[in-house]
C-alpha cells in the first residue's frame, strides 16, 4: 500500500511515519483515509488549519476566485486579490489593535519570514548577533535553523550555524531576563549585542512552554532600553490559538516585528508575512525577492479567514473550548499519575510524561492513532504530548478525543 511512497519518496518524510495510512479526505477536526476511518484531528496540520479542514465559508471565496479565471501568481506585482487582503488586514486587525505596521509578503513557509526577519533586524541594527532562547523552534533553512534548538535539526545543517547566542527561556530554572540584562549592561559579557532577540510567547515544538505576561514585558522593556528589535515568531501560535489573535497581546505589548504563517491563509495554503514597524521597513526593492509571494488564493483565503474570525467571534469560542480541556486534563489525566505535568494556554496544550519516562510520549502518538486520534509529541526528548485540535472542532469531537487521549496515558502509566 506504501510502495511508491517508500519507493520514490525522499527518506527525509516523518509525520507519514507516525500516521502510517493514506489520507483523502478532511472536515473541520476529522480527517478520513483511503479506506474511510474517521480520525480525530489534535494536530490541525502543525497549526495552519485553526478554522478547520475545508473551511466552508473560507474555501467558498477561494473556489469563487478560482473558478472566475482570476490570476493565481503575479509574483509581487499588485493585483485585486492582494489589494483586497491589505485592506481587509488594515480594518479588522491593525486599525482595531491600534498597531501600525507594513506588511511584508515573503516566500511561502514560515521559515522564508523568519529569514526575512532575521536579515531586516541585522540591516537595521548593522549587527551580526541575535539572541533566540532555549527550546526555540524558528524553521528549517539555514538562518532560521541557527535560532532553532533542537539536536536534531541542527546536525541537518552540516554546515556552522553562527551569530545566535541562546538564553534559558521563561520558566527555566535561571533567571533569563536577569541574565539578560547582566549580558548586555556587561561590557566584558563577551557576547556581541544582538540585533534581534526572537521568540515564541508559546514555544510549541519545544514542549508547550508558556510564557508569563511579566516575562514578556520584561523582554519587551529590555528591547527598548538597548536598541533591540523584538521579533515575535507567531506562526505557530497566531491566529487565535491562544485566545487573541495575536499571541502577545495578553501581554500588553507591540513587538516590532511579527511573523506570520501556517494559518494566516485561512485555509492551510502556504503564505508567510513579516508584519514591520515602518521606521525598520529598509529593504531596497527585490533584497528580499521570491517568486511565490503572490500566492494570490492565499490573500483569497486570508481575507476570508480574518472575516471568519471576526464573524464566528474566535476569540469567545477559543476561551469557551480552552475551559473545557483544562477542566478534562485537571479532573480526568492528570490524577492518572502525579508526575504527568501539563502546560498550556487557549488551545495549545501539553501532557508532559518526561517525568515518568520520556519515552513513554512517542509511544502514546501511536496508541493514540490506533484509536484513531492525530496528535504530536514535542519538546526535549519529544516528552511531551500535544493537543492542538482545530480551533473550530465541536465539543463533543473535542471530548471524544480527550477520552482517547486518557485511555491512553491511562495504559502508558499502568505499564510503567
Ligand atoms: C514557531 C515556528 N516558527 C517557524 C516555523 C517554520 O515554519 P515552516 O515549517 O512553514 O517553514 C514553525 C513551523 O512549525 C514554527 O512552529
Amino acid at each position: 500500500m506504501f510502495d511508491v511512497f517508500e519507493k520514490r519518496e525522499s527518506a527525509v518524510r516523518s509525520y507519514c511515519r507516525k500516521y502510517p495510512v493514506v489520507f483523502e479526505k478532511a472536515k473541520n477536526a476529522e480527517i478520513f483515509s483511503v479506506d474511510g476511518k474517521r480520525y480525530i484531528d489534535f494536530l490541525a496540520v502543525a497549526g495552519s488549519v485553526n478554522y478547520g479542514h475545508n473551511n466552508s465559508y473560507i474555501k467558498k471565496a477561494v473556489l469563487d476566485y478560482l473558478s472566475e479565471d482570476n490570476i493565481i501568481n503575479a509574483l509581487d506585482m499588485y493585483t485585486q486579490a492582494k489589494e483586497d487582503f491589505l485592506r481587509t488586514f488594515e480594518e479588522l486587525v491593525l486599525i482595531p489593535k491600534n498597531l501600525d505596521y507594513r506588511i511584508m509578503c515573503c516566500g511561502a513557509t514560515g521559515t522564508n519570514a523568519v529569514e526575512a526577519a532575521l536579515k531586516l533586524s541585522r540591516k537595521n541594527k548593522k549587527r551580526t548577533n541575535v539572541i533566540a532562547f532555549s527550546g526555540a523552534f524558528h524553521g528549517m533553512s539555514l538562518g532560521s535553523l541557527a535560532a532553532t534548538t533542537d539536536v536534531t535539526s541542527r546536525e541537518g545543517a552540516s554546515v556552522p550555524l553562527n551569530n545566535v547566542t541562546f538564553v534559558p527561556y521563561c520558566g527555566s530554572k535561571f533567571d533569563s531576563v536577569a541574565y539578560l540584562e547582566e549580558i548586555l549592561n556587561d561590557d566584558h559579557s563577551g557576547i556581541d549585542k544582538p540585533a534581534a532577540i526572537i521568540l515564541e510567547t508559546v514555544q510549541a515544538e519545544g514542549g508547550i512552554n508558556v510564557a508569563t505576561v511579566q516575562w514578556l514585558k520584561d523582554i519587551r522593556r529590555i528591547c527598548t532600553e538597548h536598541d533591540i528589535v523584538m521579533i515575535v515568531d507567531d506562526i505557530q501560535v497566531g491566529n487565535g490559538r491562544t485566545g487573541t489573535f495575536f499571541s502577545f497581546e495578553r501581554a500588553g505589548i507591540v513587538p516590532d516585528m511579527v511573523i506570520l504563517s501556517k494559518s494566516i491563509s485561512g485555509l492551510g495554503l502556504p503564505m508567510s508575512l513579516v508584519l514591520i514597524k515602518p521606521e525598520l521597513d529598509i529593504f531596497r526593492p527585490a533584497e528580499h525577492n521570491g517568486t511565490f509571494r503572490g500566492n494570490q488564493l492565499a490573500f483569497v483565503g486570508c481575507k476570508a479567514g480574518l472575516e471568519f474570525f471576526k464573524n464566528s467571534k474566535m476569540e469567545t469560542v477559543v476561551a469557551e473550548k480552552e475551559k473545557i480541556i483544562r477542566k478534562y486534563i485537571e479532573k480526568e489525566i492528570l490524577p492518572l499519575d502525579s508526575r504527568l505535568v501539563h502546560r498550556g494556554i487557549g488551545l495549545i496544550h501539553g501532557i508532559d510524561l518526561s517525568g515518568i519516562n520520556p519515552k513513554l510520549a512517542i509511544e502514546g502518538v501511536h496508541k493514540a492513532f490506533d484509536k484513531n486520534v492525530i496528535l504530536e509529541v514535542a519538546g526535549r526528548h519529544d516528552g511531551t504530548l500535544k493537543i492542538m485540535p482545530p480551533l473550530t472542532i465541536e465539543e463533543n469531537v473535542l471530548v471524544e478525543g480527550l477520552e482517547i487521549l486518557k485511555s491512553v496515558i491511562s495504559e502508558l502509566v499502568s505499564e510503567k
